[in-house]
């Protein structure tokens, strides 16, 4: 994966966004390459979901969206994820996605809930009472304050304690053995007050919370109290632990940071959506959220568009636009990030239509993925269980892809039944039922939706077409080639044209006609400077499918014949061939189609 994000940078794909402020966690900007690319895939999607069928029209929605809109959906009660936090370093973590771990766990607490002794500590109590006025805790410093009181009191003769843990703790220790060499009298008579001085210092000297780590399999005791210590150090200057104890063993766990064994907050709901404020204040009425999906408005607008279409079910309405989520953890490069682009359909149908659907949808999104050149066997279909789809969907498929971090969702396909639109027609007061013709009766139509991630798909071209291969280089060496192998009708350039001298103005004026010839048909990317081998790889690195040379043969100055020929290379075969210049269009146009 890093040789990937690396070529994305270097060669003008995506970049981070805000890099230079030090980066937007979980937002990317495309460059150059990267918006071609993209914009081919959304023109490839919109052509077959909407200009190549009868039963498809498109929209356009706005990213703010009313909060009505979003109650009745059910996002803001319950768009949300569990989310736990590392009580060592706070980082936050999806519960969900914590791998299941196994080892021994230790636990921590603070010495001063474990010493002094108990007879020190009644007398500790009572001497302490009167700093303890409700509320105040006594800290590590106080007690050690305390302890030198006695000390002085009694002449026990007790040294000062360094800083040193092992120096505060010999000193309590010394301070319980002393107190048991009083005479019993004045044991007595400091510990009169012990019961209510007891249940003061209990208040005020809460016990500290243990602390617990998991060591993995390999791993010392000695790693787990540094991570307790580092717990602690956040809280007191010079925490002094006691411990492990009762260390247990413990296995498929999610409740333990995976990267540093610290334990990990019980999970809290939190919920995805992204706020801002419309107008001159920033109050709970002026509220709207950035769309978390693009369907709802597609929801919301379907009667305006049944009646301006005059659609018959089923039928479709398609939207290519941006979401935003507040993923708690954006992760594995574009994969997961809080502003995205969806394509989605939403495809309104009779009841009994829907099951029927959602398998002709899925079959159809299979193949569109085939078309743009991701292969069936990288690709699976995940049935969502019973328990983990949402309560109104009939039927979920995850078409799922083998990214280099692991097989992951690209696209969902749901039958979400009439829940959307019933939702929508309950909140608001406004009939959204269709009206049949034929039977003349009245209903709210289901629903199918094929949901596609634009930033996932992507993603997923670039790993597909990632690879690395052997090319002899200019003086026929061997060398390590990349090239991205998008498919033609993906690829953010289709040809290069060069002249083979960049100092021969025939060569050079011949090659940039060469240019205006195509350039009404594709993208063409022109380069004169470098090694003709050198400008070869350059393009191969960015998946440019073919090349085109202006030679001296272009030129007729060996062979008549040969006049107004130049070489075609083909980026994966390295083949070359020798075609009409006037013929270029209508071959690559061929080739791409
Ligand atoms: N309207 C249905 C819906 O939004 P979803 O499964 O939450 O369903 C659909 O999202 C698709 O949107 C996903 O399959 C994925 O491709 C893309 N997607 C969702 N969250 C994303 C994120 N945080 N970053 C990038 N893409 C995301």
């Amino acid at each position: 994966m890093e040789k990937i994000v690396s070529l994305c940078k270097r060669r003008g794909f995506i970049f981070q966004s805000s890099e230079i402020y030090g980066g937007l966690n979980g937002a990317w900007d495309y460059g150059p390459l990267g918006v071609e690319l993209k914009r081919n895939l959304k023109n490839c999607w919109w052509r077959v979901m909407v200009h190549e069928r009868d039963d498809v029209v498109g929209m356009d929605g706005a990213i703010l969206t009313h909060p009505e809109v979003l109650k009745a959906s059910g996002h803001v009660e319950g768009f949300s994820d569990p989310m736990v936090d590392c009580r060592l370093t706070g980082k936050r973590f999806r519960a969900d996605q914590i791998p299941l771990q196994s080892g021994m766990v230790y636990s921590f607490r603070l010495v001063r809930d474990a010493i002094p002794p108990p007879e020190s500590f009644q007398i500790l109590a009572h001497i302490a009472a009167p700093y303890m006025t409700a509320g105040k805790k006594v800290s590590t410093d106080d007690a050690v304050e305390i302890g030198l009181l006695i000390s002085d009191r009694h002449n026990l003769g007790l040294e000062v304690p360094t800083r040193d843990p092992k120096s505060v703790e010999d000193f309590f220790l010394n301070l319980g053995d002393s107190l048991k060499k009083l005479p019993d009298a004045s044991i007595a008579s400091l510990g009169d007050d012990f019961a209510t001085s007891y249940a003061v210092s209990n208040r005020t000297l809460p016990q500290s919370q243990a602390f617990r780590v998991l060591v993995q399999r390999g791993e010392t005791e000695a790693k787990a109290r540094k991570v307790a210590q580092s717990f602690y150090r956040k809280r007191l200057k010079l925490p002094v632990l006691v411990g492990p104890f009762n260390p247990t063993a413990c296995n498929d766990t999610r409740e333990f940071n995976p990267e540093n064994g610290a334990e990990l907050t019980p999970p809290r709901a939190f919920n995805l959506m992204l706020e801002t404020h419309l107008g001159a204040v920033a109050d709970e009425a002026s509220k709207v959220y950035l769309r978390p999906e693009t369907a709802q408005s597609i929801f919301v607008q379907f009667k305006n568009i049944l009646e301006v279409s005059r659609k018959k079910l089923p039928f479709g309405i398609a939207q290519i636009g941006k979401a935003f989520r507040n993923e708690i953890n954006p992760r594995n490069f574009t994969f997961r990030s809080r502003e995205f682009e969806q394509m989605e359909l939403e495809y309104f149908c009779r009841a009994e239509q829907g099951m029927d659907l959602l398998e002709y949808w899925k079959e159809e999104r299979l193949k569109f993925y085939e078309n743009i050149g991701i292969p069936r066997d990288k690709l699976h279909v995940l049935t969502v269980p019973d328990d983990e789809r949402a309560f109104y969907s009939k039927g979920t498929y995850d078409i799922e892809y083998d990214f280099p971090f692991g097989r992951q969702e690209l696209e969902g396909v749901a039958y979400r039944t009439d829940y959307d639109l019933s939702q929508h027609q309950k909140a608001s007061g406004k009939s959204l039922e269709y009206f049949d013709e034929e039977t003349k009766q009245r209903f709210v139509p289901h629903v199918v939706e094929p949901s596609a991630g634009v930033d996932r798909t992507v993603l997923a071209l670039i790993c597909e077409a990632y690879s690395e291969d052997q090319a002899p280089d200019e003086k026929a060496k061997m060398e390590t080639r990349i090239v991205l192998r998008f498919h033609p009708r993906v690829a953010p350039v289709k040809c290069g044209v060069f002249p083979l001298l960049k100092n021969n103005s025939q060569l050079v004026a011949k090659a940039k006609e060469i240019v205006s010839l195509l350039r009404p048909h594709m993208t063409v990317f022109y380069d004169e400077s470098g090694a003709i081998g050198r400008r070869y790889r350059r393009q191969d690195e960015i998946g440019t499918p073919f090349g085109v040379t202006v030679d001296f043969e272009t030129l007729g100055e060996k062979d008549a014949a040969r006049r107004n020929t130049v070489t075609l290379r083909d980026r994966d075969s390295m083949k070359q061939e020798r075609v009409a210049i006037q013929d270029l269009p209508a071959i690559l146009r061929d080739r791409l189609a």
